[in-house]
């Protein structure tokens, strides 16, 4: 009788010894596959009397189901031990993983670009503490006592009224200029880049911590002609030779004449955008005659020397070279971002 053989098999199901893979497989051969015995008895059921077939259906359903539970459970207990006696697999003849090495930030990378393109032309790199006194920042830079930018709304001081005046974080790179100056006697010829901070709120375009590149040129003679060409040299090597350049007549207190340096908008090429609030122009930094106050303040005689300064953006020139948007994306962070720009 079916019933009986199948009462058979379940016994054999209870008691088989399954520890090992060669087992297991014969198990499921035996039951479970296509040409196994579940399926061969379910064929046999058109052998059953009709009134019967329903009641041997369900038992050859709880035969295949208690084979399936057993193998599966066999299965699990065998692999869990295999594991557990072995370890995890090492193999000592295979050759480490590579390391993954992160890649560069883009305003170090463009900061040394730009920075390679003045040290062509003889310019060397100086530094300077980003805390700085008030004379420095200000004072020695020609700015009045009443000017403006010493004003809360810019400055993030860190001492107000101390004993040598206001401690200040640098709003911007120029003090590193009169700390090379009252260093050395000229020639000079300076690049100072560094962090600067102002207190803005943040923006697609504007940030309370960013980072310029100073520059400082100081001999006999020198004119806004020098001024010019370097700049120009500067933009046709960083950019492009196809990038046209305009000064702006401006004002800084530290220079004399002054002029904001702008260039064609490397993200629309001039059908206008909302980088260069669609005039075809941005901005990448001032410059100027260095200011003879300046050059005094600094122990250098303005009857002998003159000089000419200029402060440019590495956000803005890293945001026009690689078409950079939204500066927020500097410091957030995204691995996605900053894995674009090449290890080097
Ligand atoms: N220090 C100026 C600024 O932060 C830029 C500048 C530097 C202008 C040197 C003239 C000369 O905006």
């Amino acid at each position: 009788m079916l019933q009986d053989e199948v009462a058979g098999y379940l016994a054999e199901i209870e008691a088989a010894p399954l520890q090992t893979p060669d087992a297991l497989e014969a198990f499921r051969l035996r039951f479970l596959s296509r040409n196994g015995l579940v399926q061969g008895l379910f064929g046999r059921l058109k052998e059953v009397e009709p009134a019967q077939r329903k009641e041997m259906g369900q038992i050859l359903n709880n035969l295949k189901n208690r084979a399936e539970e057993t193998f599966a459970t066999a299965k699990a207990a065998a692999e869990a031990a295999a594991e557990a006696s072995t370890g995890p697999l090492l193999d000592l003849t295979l050759p480490p993983p590579p390391h993954a090495l992160g890649s560069r930030h883009i305003l170090n990378l463009v900061r040394d670009q730009m920075l390679a393109v003045f040290r062509q032309i003889g310019f060397a790199v100086a530094d300077g503490p980003e805390i700085e006194d008030d004379w420095h920042n200000f004072t020695a830079l020609n700015f009045p006592p009443d000017h403006p930018a010493r004003e809360m709304q810019d400055t993030f001081f860190v001492e107000r009224g101390g004993p040598g005046g206001d401690v200040v974080l640098r709003t911007h790179t120029s003090p590193v200029q009169i700390r090379v100056m009252q260093e050395r006697q000229p020639p000079i010829r300076s690049l100072m880049p560094g962090r600067v901070y102002r207190n803005e709120a943040i923006s697609a375009r504007a940030h309370c911590l960013f980072h310029q590149i100073e520059g400082l040129y100081i001999d006999k003679d020198v004119s806004f002609v020098d001024l010019k060409e370097t700049l120009y040299y500067f933009v046709r090597t960083f950019f492009s030779p196809e990038t046209a350049i305009r000064f702006r007549p401006s004002f800084f207190p530290f220079t004399e004449p002054s002029a904001e340096i702008d260039i064609s908008c490397q993200i629309c090429h001039g059908d206008g955008c909302n980088i260069c609030k669609h005039t075809g122009w941005v901005e990448i930094g001032g410059s100027g005659m260095v200011h003879p106050n300046v050059l005094r303040n600094s122990g250098i005689d303005p009857d002998v020397y003159t000089g000419f300064a200029f402060g440019m953006g590495v956000e803005r020139s890293a945001m026009l070279k690689y078409q950079i948007r939204d500066l927020r994306l500097y410091t957030e962070n995204d691995v996605r971002f900053l894995r674009q720009f090449a290890v080097v």
